[in-house]
């Protein structure tokens, strides 16, 4: 490995019927038939204590997938001890040989593991077998490559010595003081992946908290790491109630960092738990944060109908409008309203909902319990809105899993709920906007919201563009032009809101991984 290593994104297989792959995953699948007992590990040690909690299948939530345990204030106590020691020899092992084993975790993902990870995102987060491949195999994978480039060429740089034999400078890239917390979310196992693996290559160690809805899946992921050859305690695995988490990891003087992707609340509750306990840490812990996110298509009317259409129906609908960056609010020209609905509609009834296991369901079941009656509770305050019109879908059904149709609702209020709060499922709340009134509509749209995470422009004219454009420019850590805002691509378009949506740290980018480094810059004078 060279400071130039150059990673490549993952190429995806497309489950064809009668491929290799789907044979392949069929056969995995059998494996995850019964529940996985998964235990809390703290450096060797498998823990298999107290309250014993359950993973459901989102699709059928009769099926358990999962049973695992919460680890108690004690047992993250004793977790945060085994990072402590595993960070000695840790953090001063070369940086290569960290990149060696995330390296080799990548390309087991690639070959031999890649169905393990497939099968368990689709039975635990409800995936088609598309969605899982996007996230749990490809975007993993590019974090895992794409890290170990950014890690390299980022500590590559050395500081200028005017005078080499009189005085050395050098800078050397080290890791932080303490541990991290790494605070995973449901969404995308990738992530999950992800939080606790880049400041694991930078020399740091991490407590791994998955969400309660992915435990299997990232602990598929967990495994894959320590069988690459990622020492024990280096990365503990820790099931935990938030607040018992986050109690104890602020409780602790080691908490070098936290890197958390999640809601917008759980973030600012940690962060205030954080000040509050300032006087008690050794370093002022980094906060990495990615929250949430409010984000729109705006239409200009030189827009390509049937490409606003296209983008708009699987920015808002796939994986159920689960992805922090969906497109939940619409905003359409008067004059190009009718045409736009009519395509939408069209495209909309072509849309299959159902198990995650039928390949041909866009949308498949949002993600537990909570999340059902949240939506639901959107879609019934539609019903009752004078404001606001249910134009498609609105069927909610918990009997067998959590099932909320592709809904589009229009709204007459530019400012109602439906287009200002974040809603995470598969609901989209159109605005139409008097043509004339576009730079209004645009300012106001801004402001709706204290989100800011993606956004997208659909406009063919010149001017209009660079207006837009300019206009939007505080207004989405990620944006698009003519394209949907969703699917950023790691190495491609590294990721990350701004305003309220979080730190805009760009995952999947190489500023990324300076967070996770504490340089020592070193004079020596011979
Ligand atoms: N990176 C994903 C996307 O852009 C969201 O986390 O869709």
């Amino acid at each position: 490995l060279s400071s130039t290593f150059t990673a490549e994104n993952e190429p995806m297989l497309d489950y064809a019927k009668g491929s290799p792959e789907t044979a392949q995953l069929a056969e995995t699948l059998e494996q995850y038939k019964n529940p996985a007992d998964i235990p809390i590990v703290i450096g060797d040690e498998e823990i298999r204590t107290g309250p014993v909690q359950r993973q459901v299948a989102p699709f059928d939530h009769k099926r358990t997938v999962a049973t695992f345990y919460h680890a108690t204030p004690e047992i993250l106590k004793k977790a945060i001890d085994s990072n402590m020691k595993a960070r000695v020899d840790w953090e001063r092992r070369p940086l290569q040989d960290r990149c060696d084993i995330f390296l080799r975790a990548a390309d087991m993902i690639s070959t031999e593991r890649r169905m393990n990870l497939i099968a368990t995102t689709m039975v635990g987060q409800a995936k088609n077998v598309y969605q899982a491949e996007i996230d749990a195999t490809a975007e993993l994978i590019d974090f895992l490559r794409f890290n170990v480039q950014f890690a390299l060429s980022t500590t590559s740089y050395q500081p200028i010595s005017t005078e080499p034999k009189v005085t050395l400078n050098s800078l050397v890239y080290r890791g932080l003081e303490g541990f991290w917390a790494a605070v995973c979310p449901f969404n995308f196992t990738a992530i999950g992946g992800n939080l606790p693996m880049a400041p694991a290559i930078m020399g740091n160690v991490a407590l791994w908290k998955p969400s309660d809805t992915a435990v299997l899946s990232n602990y598929e992921a967990f495994k894959i790491y320590r069988e690459a050859g990622l020492p024990p305690g280096v990365i503990n695995f820790v099931p935990a109630d938030g607040p018992t988490f986050g109690d104890t990891i602020t409780a602790s003087p080691h908490l070098a960092g936290i890197n958390f992707t999640g809601s917008q609340a759980t973030f600012k509750r940690i962060w205030r738990q954080v000040g509050e306990n300032l006087d008690n840490f050794i370093n002022f812990p980094r906060l990495i944060g990615e929250c949430g996110g409010k984000n729109m298509h705006f239409v200009h009317p030189s827009a390509d109908l049937d490409n606003v259409a296209n983008n708009t129906v699987r920015s808002a609908f796939e994986y159920n409008g689960q992805k922090c960056s969906a497109c939940s609010r619409l905003y359409v020209p008067e004059s190009m309203w009718p045409k736009l609905k009519e395509r939408i509609l069209s495209i909309l009834s072509e849309v299959k909902m159902g198990s995650p296991m039928d390949r041909e369901n866009l949308v498949t079941a949002v993600i537990d319990a909570k999340a059902f009656a949240r939506a639901k509770s959107y879609i019934d305050f539609a019903k009752s809105s004078r404001d606001l019109t249910i134009l498609a879908g609105g069927k909610c059904d918990d009997s067998v899993g959590y099932f909320i149709e592709p809904t589009v609702i229009v709204s007459t209020d530019p400012k109602n709920k439906l287009m200002a709060e974040e809603i995470f499922a598969p609901i989209l709340t159109v605005y139409v906007y008097p043509d004339k009134k576009m730079m209004e509509t645009v300012e106001l749209s801004k402001n709706t919201s204290p989100f800011a995470l993606t956004g997208a422009i659909f406009v063919q004219d010149d001017a209009a563009k660079a207006q837009l454009t300019d206009a939007f420019r505080f207004h989405a850590g990620n944006f698009y032009i003519n394209d949907k805002c969703t699917g950023s691509v790691v190495g491609q378009q590294p990721f990350g809101g701004t305003r309220q949506s979080g730190t805009n740290d760009k995952a999947g980018g190489p500023f990324y991984m300076t967070r996770f480094t504490s340089p020592q810059a070193i004079k020596e004078t011979f």
